[in-house]
């Protein structure tokens, strides 16, 4: 057992790394079209709303006539050509760690093929083996919210039984591929995101009725299939780590009116305690019991269900952490998102807040709660950024959102909470996941490209970039500018 009686700063063996997705960064030469790649760019759109599912019709319109949109992700960064140029810039900022995701629709193009496409597995293994010459430790999420389309029109995605198969089908194909390169899997992205429900679950909302029902559904599939993977993963190879991943919903309470206070509680159980609680405690917890049995829902499960979940939980909890906010008795309700801006924090264009210290907040509670090693999977700020004379980004604002998430992450450490890495989101400008924009500029590098894909497709570092690689040469004791 770790002694933490005296820890200051980072420990030694701290993971600093960076995170992408597959179907931000690729692109889709090689393989089949998923339900990401129809999300289309919208300049009318506005920045601060969270753009609705598709309906059916918009899926087949969007399949069949793809000529009349622009589709950025189907373009993304390119990285699925340029991954080496790209990783060995990552490599001069100093990475020790790199989290990125297995493009399920290059593995099997439709998603329920019998055979796996062995041009998209040995594209893996050459960015694995690059990886490891680099010298940097992969973390890999095996699906992040790219479903194969065909899985969404034919199943209704995760909301069908059979996608456990499915899907164990695909994760133990790339486990068992991969057993040797990588250690650390995230087996989902952020699984209590189920409010952008055609992404995350592959359900095509207009074709079900009592949608609510049905998310929760998918989500019993979903961890189902990661107790079932977890158990055979397990005897492919026990250095195996898995991890639970959540988007930070924690809200704190609006006022200390008690109502505020309660509601703030019950919004944290139910938007990501609830997760967690089945993939660490390994049991449905009361609250959501209660939650199904007010809402009259009817969530099918079948014998041995409850036992496997029992049998097979997570090793540490990813959380991919951006902003904060609160709720109101009198102005929310307990849908997911439905929150109150906080209103002592700043925001970005897209009305993302900036909160370093909800960091420390939730992870102390998330600590508390399992006592499991935790790591940042995703933490950044999104801006709207040009290239100057200098082709460079004086990227000041960015560097001070990182320094004090930094501060707060060694406040943690520093109060025992295990914290192993450290992934701000992303070392790489990439389309927009939200708003398939490319203006919302996360990256330590600029790529010169634009909401349309125009550009010279080069790569140019900010800031930033020398900031972060300072902070990782020294393991996060210079963190001035
Ligand atoms: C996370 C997703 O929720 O948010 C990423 O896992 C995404 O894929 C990130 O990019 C930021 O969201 P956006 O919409 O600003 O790209």
């Amino acid at each position: 057992m770790e002694i933490i009686k005296d820890i200051k700063g980072f420990p030694k063996d701290f993971m600093w790394g960076a995170a992408i997705s597959a179907k931000q960064a690729e692109g889709a030469d090689d393989r089949g079209i998923t339900v990401a790649d129809i999300q289309d760019y919208n300049p009318n759109l506005e920045r601060t709303k969270v753009r609705g599912d598709l309906e059916k019709a918009e899926i087949m319109e969007r399949l069949e006539n793809p000529d009349k949109f622009f589709f950025p992700k189907k373009l993304g960064i390119e990285f699925y050509h340029t991954y080496k140029e790209d990783l060995l810039l990552l490599k001069g900022m100093g990475l020790q760690a790199f989290r990125m995701s297995i493009s399920w629709s290059r593995i099997f193009p439709n998603g329920d093929d019998e055979v796996p496409n062995e041009k998209g597995l040995q594209f893996y293994d050459d960015v694995f083996d690059l990886l490891q010459e680099l010298d940097m430790i992969p973390i890999v999420t095996i699906y992040h919210d790219d479903m194969p389309v065909n899985l969404a029109l034919k199943y209704n995605g995760f909301l069908n039984r059979n996608m456990i198969d499915i899907f164990e089908k695909f994760a133990l194909t790339v486990l068992e591929r991969y057993k040797s390169k990588v250690k650390y899997w995230i087996i989902l992205n952020q699984i209590n995101l189920t409010r952008i429900g055609l992404s995350s679950l592959g359900i095509v909302r207009d074709t079900v009725e009592k949608l609510d029902e049905c998310k929760l559904q998918g989500v019993h599939h979903k961890f189902i299939a990661c107790a079932r993977i977890i158990e055979k993963a397990r005897k492919i190879n026990p250095e195996f780590q898995f991890g639970s991943m959540l988007a930070d919903f924690t809200v704190v309470p609006y006022t200390c009116k008690p109502e505020d206070v309660i509601m703030a509680m019950e919004k944290n159980q139910l938007t990501q305690y609830f997760y967690t609680d089945v993939q660490f405690r390994g049991e449905y917890p009361g609250y959501v019991w209660k939650y199904f049995r007010d809402n009259h829902f009817d969530i099918k499960m079948e014998e041995g269900d409850l036992e496997l979940l029992k049998a097979n939980t997570m090793d540490f909890l990813a959380i991919s952490y951006y902003n904060s906010s609160a709720v109101s008795a009198d102005k929310n309700t307990m849908a997911i998102g439905d929150v109150t801006k906080n209103p002592y924090l700043e925001d970005n264009p897209w009305g993302w807040t900036v909160n370093p210290s909800g960091l420390y907040h939730c992870f102390s509670n998330y600590w508390d709660r399992y006592q499991k090693p935790l790591m940042i999977a995703e933490n950044g700020y999104g801006q709207i950024e040009e290239l100057n004379e200098e082709n460079t980004v004086h990227d000041d604002y960015r560097i001070e959102y990182y320094r004090e998430h930094i501060k707060a992450i060694r406040i943690c450490i520093e109060h025992g909470i295990r914290v192993f890495a450290y992934c701000p989101w992303s070392p790489i400008d990439m389309v927009s996941s939200g708003t398939s924009e490319m203006a919302k500029r996360y990256g330590f590098i600029y790529v010169d490209q634009d909401d349309w894909g125009k550009g010279s497709h080069k790569r140019y570092v900010k800031d930033s970039y020398y900031w972060y690689k300072k902070v990782i040469e020294t393991n996060g004791e210079d963190l001035k500018s």
